[in-house]
């Protein structure tokens, strides 16, 4: 049995991949911050019998700039994570899945929800389709240290969301926080 943490797996995709592996039979963490959501997820993990294997942890990671610049920092953190830890046999996957029908646009002002939602009945995927590459990448992760894909599209690893100079620095600057943090 394998154990899954997913941020933001009460809803959307990360409910998608959850349910996808209690059915599965792994265990699944999701962290989200609403307790409604986390309750309905643990509610239908019950129903799927996976109520053991299924938990819900409470954080709020709030803000639309916050997350923005938290995914900026994944893709240089992932980036840099090879020098850090040469030959280890994590992979790390920078994964796009491109417009999805979720509950993303529910916060927004009501001209862009309507807008969003609107575009999203015509040209989105539904979450049961956005999983399946994500459920191929976890279950047979690529060779390389660190890749990034949209969809089943791979991307190189170039450009400035990617560059290394930047990476190494936040990584230095991460790595100072939490030495402070845990002093
Ligand atoms: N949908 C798309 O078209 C699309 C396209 C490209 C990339 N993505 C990315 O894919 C990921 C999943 O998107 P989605 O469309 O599945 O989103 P979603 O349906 O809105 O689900 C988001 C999940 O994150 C949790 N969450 C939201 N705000 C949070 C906060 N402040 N702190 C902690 N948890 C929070 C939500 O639960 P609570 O609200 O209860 O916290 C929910 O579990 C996101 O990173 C998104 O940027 C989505």
């Amino acid at each position: 049995m394998r154990t899954y943490v997913i941020t933001g797996g009460t809803d959307g995709i990360g409910r998608g991949l959850g349910l996808h592996w209690l059915g599965r039979g792994d265990r699944v963490i999701a962290i989200a911050s609403g307790a409604e959501k986390g309750a309905a997820f643990l509610s239908e993990a019950s129903r799927l019998g996976a109520a053991d294997r299924a938990h819900f942890l409470r954080a709020d990671y709030r803000g639309l700039r916050a997350a923005m610049q938290a995914s900026r920092c994944i893709d240089l953190l992932g980036i840099h994570f090879p020098q850090r830890h040469p030959g280890a046999r994590t992979r790390y996957v920078l994964y796009n899945p491109m417009f999805t029908r979720t509950a993303m646009a529910d916060s927004l002002p009501t001209a862009q929800r309507l807008v969003s939602k609107a575009a999203a009945v015509l040209f989105a995927q539904s979450v049961a389709e956005a999983i399946v590459p994500v459920v191929e990448l976890v279950d047979i992760p690529p060779y390389a240290p660190v890749s990034a894909f949209r969809r089943r599209t791979p991307i190189p690893l170039t450009g400035k969301d990617f560059d290394p100079d930047a990476a190494r620095r936040l990584d230095a600057v991460t790595a100072a926080l939490l030495a402070e943090t845990t002093a």
